[in-house]
């Protein structure tokens, strides 16, 4: 892809940039939680987006998405939201930088990714960092990863109307090889750790559905736990977050909370409290106990916090049912994309083969398996 890009580059532009390029990421447990300021699990995966760029002297930048085979020029002096535009990933970091008193220069780039669309590999978070990336590194910014991740999340609260939590850039950002990272999303800190899975794989299904309301319902689970934490803080003046709570509180809680809302507070303290108990299980090598942390999680998402779908449900309990597999939940904000499947690898083969068969006869659609190899964060490609 980076040579790809360095030649269309050339084409369009006539000059010779520098790439920049940020990872996808999965996430091992830990779903819903960062905007409560909770644990998470993510890992950066080997693909990604590639963002190439050079300067201009034209006062406004040209841009070109190698995806959508798209042009898109804008001046650097009138930076606006376009609706549901790819644009919009790189006016957003721009109008970061530009929020932190940088003086914006223009440029020219170009565009293009491996990471399969709409699967949940959050595509739009590497995107942001690789332009990000892309951007600081050209023009030398001194502006830190924790900076980056910050920003990236803001563009897409302002720009793409999502308001997503820290987890994805921050995945994008600070991956590690063969490590998934511990990620406290109050103090925005991380733990390393390494993930050896002996003779298991994880394996994502991409259900190849997106549901049209997820973006709407993202943003309704954000706020009623916002609620929740209001009618809590009556009882429990201490706490910010659903993040203070443990699952010693839920008997309390329930008869606190209305009956629409415990359901989802339940699911985000009880989340918490598998993703530690998830990492010590990896650090012990207990893959059963991982395993079965993963299906919890799963029922937990579907039935308390509600956003699974069809789809997924089916996809989780075709791989449950399997001798080889030790767990398998819905992966990322839900109502489509992927699963996370933690598999033999003997059984590999016969997991694809059970899996599409019953996928396609129920809905339909042949599902596509995504490899993951856990990979290193963002960074600068050598010339
Ligand atoms: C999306 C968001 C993340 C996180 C997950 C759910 O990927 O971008 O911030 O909330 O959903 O865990």
């Amino acid at each position: 892809m980076k040579e790809k890009l360095v030649q269309l580059f050339y084409q369009l532009f006539q000059n010779q940039p520098i790439v920049a390029f940020a990872p996808g990421r999965i996430n091992l447990i830990g779903e819903h939680t960062d905007y409560q300021e909770g644990f998470v699990f993510p890992a950066a995966v080997a693909q990604g987006i590639y963002v190439a760029i050079a300067k201009n002297d034209l006062n406004h930048c040209r841009l070109y998405s190698f995806d959508f085979e798209e042009e898109f020029t804008f001046p650097l002096d009138s930076i606006f939201p376009k609706k549901g535009h790819w644009a919009n990933y790189v006016m957003g970091m721009l109008s970061q930088f530009k929020q932190a008193g940088i003086s914006l220069q223009s440029f020219d780039m170009v565009i293009g990714g491996t990471i399969p669309v709409g699967a949940g590999l959050s595509s739009s978070a590497a995107l942001s960092i690789g332009i990000g990336t892309a951007i600081s590194s050209l023009f030398n910014y001194q502006v830190s990863k924790n900076s980056l991740v910050r920003y990236a999340q803001k563009s897409e609260h302002l720009f793409a109307g999502v308001n997503c939590g820290i987890m994805d850039p921050y995945a994008s950002t600070f991956g590690a090889k063969g490590k998934a990272l511990l990620l406290d999303c109050r103090s925005n800190s991380h733990e390393e750790i390494q993930v050896d899975l002996g003779n298991y794989s994880l394996i994502l299904v991409n259900s190849k559905v997106k549901h049209s309301l997820a973006d709407t319902a993202y943003n309704k689970r954000r706020e009623a736990c916002e609620d929740s934490v209001r009618l809590l803080q009556a009882h429990f003046p201490n706490i910010k977050t659903l993040r203070d709570l443990n699952t010693t509180d839920l008997g309390m809680i329930e008869t606190i909370l209305p009956a629409q809302f415990f359901p989802k507070a339940k699911h985000i303290i009880t989340e918490n409290h598998r993703v530690h108990l998830a990492a010590k299980a990896l650090q012990e090598q207990d893959l059963i106990e991982f395993g079965q942390l993963l299906n919890q999680s799963h029922q937990s998402l579907s039935e308390d916090y509600e956003v699974s779908c069809a789809e997924l449900d089916e996809l989780a309990a075709t791989a449950q049912s399997m001798d080889f597999v030790l767990g398998s939940r819905m992966m990322g904000g839900g109502f489509g994309g992927c699963t996370l499947n933690l598999v033999h690898r003997e059984g590999l083969e016969e997991f694809k083969k059970v899996i599409q068969e019953n996928y396609e006869s129920t809905f339909f659609i042949i599902p596509e398996f995504i490899e993951v190899t856990l990979s290193e964060g963002a960074s600068l490609l050598n010339s």
